[in-house]
Order: C-alpha cells, then structure tokens, then sequence
C-alpha cells in the first residue's frame, strides 16, 4: 500500500499540495487526474522521491520512505514518462535493459527478460530488438518505455500522461494494453492524466484533484454517480462528453414504466449504454430495467436513431 499522510508541499511561499492524504492499495491501477497545474506530477514523483513532501509523509508497505534507501527503492519503482524519454544513441533492447544492467543481471538473463516483455507489449522482438529510438513511431516508442519500467519486475509503476502525445487510436491500443497488464502482473499502477475518460476506462479508483486539494476519491462509477462538487461535475461533463448514461436514456423517457412479462435484465444508471448494447446483443428479446423503467432493444435503436 502507498500512502499519503497530511502531505504538503510549498514552493516559494506558494502552496503547491494541500494537506492531500490517500491510501493507493497494492495491486491497484489508481488514477490521479485533475486539470493542467494542479499537482499531479507533483504528487505521483513524491513517490519516488524525486520531490520530497515540505510536511507530512508517505509510506509504502507502511515503511516511511525517508527511511527506506533511495537506490532500492527505485529500483522497486518503474516509470513512464509522457514522452519515452528513450536513450537516441541506444537500441531498443539497450534502452530496455538499463535497469537489468544496474542490477548486475548477467546477458542472457537481460535477453530472456526483455525479449518477453517485447513480447508481452505487442512489439515482435527479432524485428525491434535492434531498431534505433527515431524507428520507431510514438505508439512503439512507448512500448518501449513501459518495458524498460517493467523489466526488473516492480512492484510499483508510476506512469505520467504516458499517451497523451499519442494519435487517439494508438492511444486506445495502448490503454487496452495497460488494462491487460495491469490484469496479468501483480503490480501496483499509479497512472497520471488530465483526461476523465482515460481515468473513467482505466482506474479502479480515481483521485480528482485541484489546485493541489483532493477533491474526490472513489472508483469511476461512484465519482460519476455522485461528483461531490460543481468543479468535478463540470469536469465530467466538459470532458466525458460522449458517454451515454443509462439514467440519460431513462430521463429521456425512452421505454415503459409498466413490467412486462419477459426476461428482465437490470442495469444501474450510471452503466453506459455500450453496458446496454452488449446486454442485447446476447439476447435481442430480453428486457432492460433501469430504475423503474423498462427498455427493449427497440428502445436501443430508437434512441441511437435520435441521438
Ligand atoms: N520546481 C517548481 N518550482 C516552482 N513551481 C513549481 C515547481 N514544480 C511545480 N510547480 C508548480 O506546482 C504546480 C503543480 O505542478 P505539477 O507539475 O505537479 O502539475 P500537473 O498537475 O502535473 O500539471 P500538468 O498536467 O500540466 O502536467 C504548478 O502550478 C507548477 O507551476
Ligand atoms: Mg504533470
């Protein structure tokens, strides 16, 4: 577990986090997200101890990291940056094995770790192995850079904006890819962004903050089912604009009030009306029950057809 305690930074005269405490759990894909200067990096670097907190503490695994050696700490941390941050005059697998080499892993020991995790991000390692940082475009590039946070197997990733410079369907290729090792490794995920959606589709919690104050903590569906204020409700909604909610649908009076007498499916209204289509999609003739009302996959269509 990763915890802030009443942490505090001030940066000439100038508070830059605000008493900010939060419990990260192990193995958690948690998400700091809040607007441009409000602290994320900030926070997500105080816990590698490239910041230090000016009052409060933090501690993993209940360890206070002011008595935890730096060096072995950050070797049980990988971190992904917004830009890959790729070494140029170094290969693919040179740039990935850094840390083995710092850890003294002998070379065949580094070829066998790299080559998997290559593998394991999508990149075919007889054809990357060797290509040169500018070969590769910026989706590869930061593949790349999550192997190298990978390789010597942390317990803790941080990852700031890592795809935020990506074109948006690379971007949603390597969020996919997050999930999906987020899913096969027993690591803990702390993932910085300034954008909901990414934070809604990824986090297993969420952390909202706001010029260096935590405004809300909670997994996607209870901050977007109660946003506890009108800077995250408009945050949300300035943000996650094409998501369609099933309490839109219902408010739009789609469906019927009164039961039918067929197979039920419930739907909680702050379940997307993807959560709708996929329902359907396993069996046209059910129907679906959000709060009191009832929809069919006509409904579905009609509503797809207004929109
Ligand atoms: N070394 C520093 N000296 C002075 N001010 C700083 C320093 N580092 C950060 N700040 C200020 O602290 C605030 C938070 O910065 P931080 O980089 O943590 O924000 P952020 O949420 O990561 O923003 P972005 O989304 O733009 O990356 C900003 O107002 C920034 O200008
Ligand atoms: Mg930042």
């Amino acid at each position: 577990m990763i915890e802030f305690n009443h942490v505090k930074k001030i940066i000439n005269n100038k508070t830059i986090i605000n008493d900010f405490s939060i419990q990260i759990k192990t193995n958690e894909l948690f998400i700091l997200v809040g607007p441009s200067g409000s602290g994320k990096t900030t926070l997500l670097k105080m816990i590698n101890q490239l910041n230090k907190p000016s009052s409060g503490e933090i501690l993993i695994n209940n360890n206070n990291l002011q008595n935890i050696n730096i060096n072995q700490l950050r070797h049980n941390i990988g971190y992904v940056l917004q830009s890959s941050a790729l070494f140029p005059n170094m290969n693919v697998f040179e740039n990935s094995a850094i840390q083995l080499i710092n850890l003294k892993w002998n070379k065949k020991e580094q070829q066998e770790r790299i080559e998997e995790l290559l593998n394991l991000v999508g990149l075919n390692p007889l054809k990357f192995m060797s290509k040169m940082p500018n070969e590769l475009s910026g989706g590869e590039a930061q593949r790349v850079g999550i192997v190298r946070a990978l390789a010597s197997n942390p317990s803790i990733v941080l990852m700031d904006e890592p795809f935020s410079a990506l074109d948006p369907i690379s971007k949603t290729q390597l969020q996919d890819l997050i999930l999906k090792l987020h899913h096969k490794l027993d690591t803990t995920f702390v993932f910085v962004t300034h954008d909901m959606n990414e934070a809604v589709k990824l986090g297993d919690r969420i952390a909202i903050i706001k010029e260096g104050n935590l405004q809300q903590i909670g997994t996607p569906k209870e901050i977007m089912a109660a946003p506890n204020n009108n800077f995250i409700k408009k945050f949300i909604s300035d943000n996650v604009k094409h998501i369609d909610y099933m309490n839109q649908v219902v408010k739009e009076k789609y469906g019927t009030d009164i039961k039918p007498n067929k197979t039920i499916e419930a739907l909680d209204k702050y379940q997307t009306i993807n959560d709708w289509a996929k329902e359907i999609s396993k069996n046209p003739d059910i129907v679906i029950k959000v709060e009191n009302r009832y929809l069919t996959s006509n409904d579905l269509i009609n509503y797809l057809a207004n929109k």
